[in-house]
């Protein structure tokens, strides 16, 4: 009986990252992305912010001033060429100004009013381990506004009229349509699979997680807060329970995923109890780093001090009847002289 949702519970954690469940033969992530974040303020102001992303981990900046990429990590150039790099990012630059340029121009004709932000986000997916997956998706003051499928741009429905006008206006561009269709289905690719091999040694690393329990404020008089903190795991994919004996107590509360300022993640989980129920508690931390040895701590268990109390005073002990003994011996021999 209980066999069987640990053993779900384990399937779940290679699988937790992959948001499609396809299968794939990469451990770590899987997808690039570029992020544009336009905020234009008013008509002679625009600020404009560029980052690329393996997922949840960000490895390229965009110098906004010089129109420079920032490579932020020693693998981020992945296995392209410097005159190949030049290129690309010589494109981004082009791109950046053309962009605040053409919703300048069209700011009337979108029925636009400052100040606005125009989110987009651009990049590729690697299915299977082999095929891959092309996204663009655009936000207009944090909405879906468009979106690109088969190099074509589709209105989000809460785009409304304004977002099929954008459409009709991208449509004319149909150069850029052809440049940004090169980009998605042939540079991403490429880049995606070279970045995630030049950077294997860090993105499929496997960090061991600390836990340790700590009682947090009470949330009623008579109840206890019970809190589990899980830090320093690599890679994000973690499952952390509350349980009573074998059973994943129905109250456990998870927090957010943080980041480490080291690239690991951090993770609360609470558990509210009443007062004198905390008997036969235990929090269950199941990680890839693990193999599969969860980490099981008891909340009051006295184990824990037992273990400190044996390992210091049992080898003193021992230590000192060595002592005693040696000395005793020491002194039978001289009267034996
Ligand atoms: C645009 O905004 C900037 C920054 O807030 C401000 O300094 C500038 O005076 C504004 N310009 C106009 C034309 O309103």
């Amino acid at each position: 009986m209980l066999l069987l949702p640990l053993l779900l519970l384990t399937d779940l954690i290679p699988g937790a990252d992959n948001k499609h469940g396809h299968e794939h033969v990469f451990h770590g992530p899987t997808s690039f992305y570029v992020m544009h974040i336009s905020s234009f303020v008013n008509s002679t102001w625009t600020q404009q912010q560029g980052s690329g992303w393996l997922e949840d981990l960000q490895i390229h900046g965009w110098d906004s001033d010089s129109g420079t990429a920032i490579f932020l990590k020693p693998w981020s150039k992945g296995n392209f060429s410097d005159a190949e790099l030049t290129e690309v990012v010589e494109g981004f630059r082009v791109y950046f100004i053309e962009f605040k340029q053409q919703i300048q121009y069209r700011f009337s004709e979108l029925e636009l009013t400052y100040p606005f932000e125009v989110q987009g986000v651009a990049g590729c997916e690697l299915h299977s381990g082999e095929t891959t997956v092309s996204f663009l998706r655009n936000a207009l003051g944090g909405v879906d506004f468009i979106s690109l499928q088969n190099n074509s741009c589709v209105p989000a429905a809460q785009g409304g009229s304004r977002a099929q006008r954008f459409c009709a206006i991208f449509s004319e561009y149909q150069g850029l349509l052809n440049i940004i269709e090169t980009l998605l289905s042939n540079t991403c690719p490429r880049f995606l699979l070279g970045v995630l091999d030049a950077g294997k040694a860090e993105l499929q690393r496997q960090v061991k997680p600390e836990a340790w329990l700590s009682s947090g404020p009470p949330p009623l008089p008579g109840h206890l807060k019970l809190v589990c903190h899980v830090s320093g795991f690599y890679p994000k994919p973690v499952l952390v329970m509350w349980m009573r004996g074998e059973q994943e107590h129905p109250e456990t509360h998870q927090g957010d995923i943080l980041p480490n300022a080291d690239g690991t993640w951090y993770l609360r989980v609470t558990l509210d109890v009443m007062a004198g129920e905390e008997a036969n508690l235990n929090c269950q931390v199941k990680h890839s780093s693990l193999g599969g040895q969860d980490i099981v701590l008891h909340w009051g268990h006295p184990t824990s001090t037992m273990v400190i109390i044996l390992a210091i005073i049992l080898p003193t002990f021992i230590l000192l009847i060595c002592l005693a003994l040696w000395y005793l011996r020491r002194r039978s021999y001289q009267n034996i002289q």
